[in-house]
């Protein structure tokens, strides 16, 4: 059998990123942008499905990012160009965009830049020009990797600078009151016209995280607090693995986990479940049983992972802020929570899938201090914190017995923990 050699995908360096996009624009609009802005993906180092329950996540901004050369026009026109199929131009009216199901509604991949458009105007902030933009994203599409939300921060961080709504600031001297605004602008392009009805923690890594900190969101009041991640210089490395199963935010799944905690919080009476105290839990957790309402062990089993998640996060972000190196009993406390938030997500909240847990469990078998799936789940990708002189050897393990088992080659990527979205100089 050929030796399996894992894939890593590369980002694209800032003065390519540049190249490419300001190329594609002038090739596709014949004339120069006025400029290039990206925005990162993210992978979520813990705190899974609690961003729409209010409670904590701690993502970081990966190296790899969508990045949009652009240009206002004198009309309404919204023209899109995408490296992904360079001769093909979408063209929208920004006065016809509407929400899903409406007569306005976009069915394609525009509906990400065009609907940050309609939200930032919604929200008062326009009326907006037009504008022509072209796409080149290095963020995995389809990944779990935020490349949706990667897409909208982009635009609004462009559209920020050349309608001069002042809201971004710069990435070293970054608005973090006007980012959080450009955050809900985004959601609402996502919710809204995109019709996913995810939780904001994505947008929110996109644009508010900083380079070398994970990013404490709290999602019940919006605050942060940038937490030192600095992995390399402690010998780590975060592994991504892209599983590449087909996943999907708009198929229901997701929307069903989001609806059974909504039911819960109801029937417990309390606003979200972040509002439960991780004390009080057994004792919630059997009035859910008692309630007779819906299925009372499913929804017993998605807000134990709720409640115990939140608990992992605020332990994991105590631990990476008392100042010690992330070594020896830390660092192995570190990994046993993202294995426990794993083993939660696969049997409390049900998101996993075989090539995820495969992932998890090769990855932790090769050595990882810790390994969990990243994201919404269903497919997308998974994380190893490994030292940093075995990431490859977790990567091909990982390849290995993805072969083994007949799935499909994962790719690979490493997380440093990068900037936020902004203009490329
Ligand atoms: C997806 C959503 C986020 C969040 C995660 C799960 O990535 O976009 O809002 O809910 O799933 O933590």
């Amino acid at each position: 059998m050929t030796p399996v050699r894992p894939v890593f995908t590369p980002h694209l360096p800032p003065a390519e990123a540049m190249a490419a996009s300001t190329g594609l624009f002038r090739t596709a609009f014949g004339a120069e942008p006025a400029g290039v802005w990206y925005a990162p993906g993210r992978v979520n180092v813990i705190g899974e499905h609690t961003d729409y329950n209010g409670g904590l996540a701690l993502p970081i901004a990966l190296p790899h990012r969508a990045h949009v050369a652009l240009a206002p026009r004198a009309d309404r026109t919204i023209r899109l160009v995408s490296s992904q199929d360079p001769t093909r131009i979408e063209t929208l009216d920004l006065d016809q965009i509407g929400p899903r199901g409406s007569a306005g509604e976009v069915t394609h991949w525009g509906a990400y830049i065009a609907g940050v458009a309609w939200a930032l105007e919604r929200d008062g902030l326009g009326p907006l020009p037009g504008f022509d933009a072209a796409l080149v994203s290095c963020v995995p599409l389809g990944g779990g990797l935020s490349s949706s939300a990667a897409l909208e921060c982009a635009t609004a961080v462009a559209l920020d600078e050349v309608a001069s709504l002042g809201l971004a600031g710069t990435v070293a001297q970054p608005n973090d009151a006007g980012r959080a605004r450009l955050v809900a602008c985004c959601v609402s392009a996502e919710n809204e016209i995109a019709g996913a009805p995810t939780g904001g923690m994505d947008q929110s890594a996109s644009l508010r995280c900083r380079a070398g900190h994970a990013l404490e969101l709290n999602c019940r009041d919006g605050s942060v607090r940038h937490v030192p991640f600095d992995l390399a210089g402690q010998g780590l490395a975060l592994l991504v693995i892209d599983t590449k199963a087909p996943h999907s935010l708009v198929d229901g799944q997701y929307g069903a986990r989001r609806a059974a905690c909504e039911t819960s919080a109801r029937i417990l009476g309390v606003e979200l479940l972040a509002d439960i105290d991780a004390d009080d839990l057994p004792a919630r957790l059997k009035e859910l049983e008692a309630s007779g309402q819906g299925d009372a062990q499913v929804l017993v089993r998605r807000t134990r992972h709720v409640v115990t998640e939140i608990a992992r996060t605020i332990e994991l972000v105590a631990l990476l802020q008392d100042g010690r190196p992330l070594a020896g009993d830390k660092l192995a406390r570190a990994g046993a929570l993202m294995d426990a938030s794993h083993e939660s997500l696969r049997v409390d909240y049900e998101v996993t899938c075989p090539e995820l847990d495969l992932a998890v469990e090769t990855a932790r078998a090769a050595g990882a201090h810790g390994a969990r799936m990243t994201g919404g789940g269903f497919g997308g990708s998974a994380i190893a914190l490994v030292d940093a002189q075995d990431i490859e050897k977790v990567a091909h393990a990982v390849a290995t017995a993805y072969e083994h088992e007949g799935f499909g080659a994962p790719a690979f990527l490493d997380a440093a923990p990068s900037a936020p979205a902004g203009r490329l100089a």
